[in-house]
């Protein structure tokens, strides 16, 4: 008997309708279209504005294009793996919610938080579950309101983050297809660099740390910036030697979106041509939990079966790694 492989079978997304544009961001900030362009790539990212709505709005919508397409009964899956920093609220889990109101009855459901490794960790855990033969169907969603976290005063992240979801089928394939090997890694020593200070059993929030902006996103960019372009051009390459795989056998690098010049830094070293590397920065920003689902979103219709997609990530944490992965359809 073949060994059972988890394959992706189905892919849905969503980002809201308005669009924070690097103009507007000059009325806000103190800051230029051509800084944020030159220094990140980014052109414009959506922002959630709908009252009382949060990061399981765009999950669900995302969740709901993907089953559509799989023409899929959602009481049918066996878990919704949902993979977000910005969760509805810090308990209960956000996936419950999304689950129920998918209908997926019977799932059960949880998060999943490694900031912008979130989603390729998710995959991680969905394609050992499949492999395992112990679920069938599991939908993995990446959304993060990541508006929600972000001073809009500050220029060194408001620049950078923007709102979105994506989701992914896996389930079971019998010919060697989908998930083929990885490397994940994560080193504590980052978290200084890329964080919020308050809300968590460290410092709990008061008039104090709302006063002090300590629920917002930290970032020391250029640290991160250093430790990203170096780890996620290792891990991408060792995957790719590890599995006998030329520049000439790689069909797509589908690498996380926090900035261009890392993506670039690691294609480059990957020995890669640009019309191979999946960018859609310009247009939403870093998504975070859901660059990697809306990039696969964006190119479904460009790829074809048993094309080679290598994933690569970094983020807080740190957190990072690299997948190597078949495509089942
Ligand atoms: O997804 C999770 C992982 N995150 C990342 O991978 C992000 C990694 N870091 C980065 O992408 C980059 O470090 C940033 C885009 C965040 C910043 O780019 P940089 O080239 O590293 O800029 P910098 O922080 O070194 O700042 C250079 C200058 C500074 O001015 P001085 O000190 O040289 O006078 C900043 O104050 O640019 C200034 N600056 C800005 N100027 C205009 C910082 N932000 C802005 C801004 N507009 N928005």
């Amino acid at each position: 008997m073949n060994k059972k492989t988890a394959a992706i079978t189905a892919v849905g997304g969503y980002v809201p309708d308005f669009v924070l544009t690097n103009k507007l961001l000059e009325t806000m900030v103190e800051t230029t279209d051509e800084w944020i362009t030159t220094r990140t790539g980014i052109k414009e990212r959506r922002i959630l504005k709908e009252e009382g709505q949060g990061t399981s709005f765009l999950a669900i919508k995302a969740a709901e294009d993907a089953l559509q397409k799989r023409g899929l009964d959602p009481s049918e899956i066996d878990l919704v793996l949902m993979a977000t920093a910005t969760p509805d609220m810090p308990v209960a889990a956000t996936g419950t919610y999304v689950a129920s109101q998918i209908g997926a009855v019977n799932a059960f459901s949880y998060d999943l938080q490694a900031a912008c490794s979130s989603f390729l960790y998710g995959m991680s855990a969905a394609a050992s579950y499949i492999e395992s033969g112990r679920y069938k169907k599991i939908l993995l969603i990446g959304a993060d309101k990541m508006s929600s976290i972000i001073d809009y005063t500050d220029r060194t992240t408001c620049i950078i983050f923007g709102d979105g979801g994506g989701a992914v089928l896996f389930e079971a394939n019998e010919e060697g297809l989908g998930l083929q090997d990885e490397h994940l890694r994560t080193d504590g020593v980052g978290r200084q660099f890329l964080k919020i200070e308050a809300g968590g059993s460290i410092l709990p929030a008061s008039e104090e740390t709302v006063k002090n902006k300590q629920h917002f996103v930290f970032q020391d960019g250029k640290s991160v910036f250093k430790f990203a372009v170096s780890n996620m051009a290792d891990v991408s390459t060792l995957i790719m030697e590890r599995n006998g795989l030329t520049h000439e056998d790689v069909n797509w690098l589908v690498p996380h979106q926090a900035n261009k010049r890392i993506i670039n830094a690691t294609a480059n070293r990957m020995g890669l041509d640009e019309s191979k590397v999946m960018m859609n920065i310009h247009r939403y920003g870093n998504t975070t939990s859901a660059t990697l689902p809306l990039l696969l979103h964006d190119y479904e219709k460009q790829l074809k079966k048993g094309d080679n997609l290598i994933f690569a990530a970094f983020g807080g944490g740190f957190t990072w790694g690299s997948i190597y992965l078949k495509w089942a359809y």
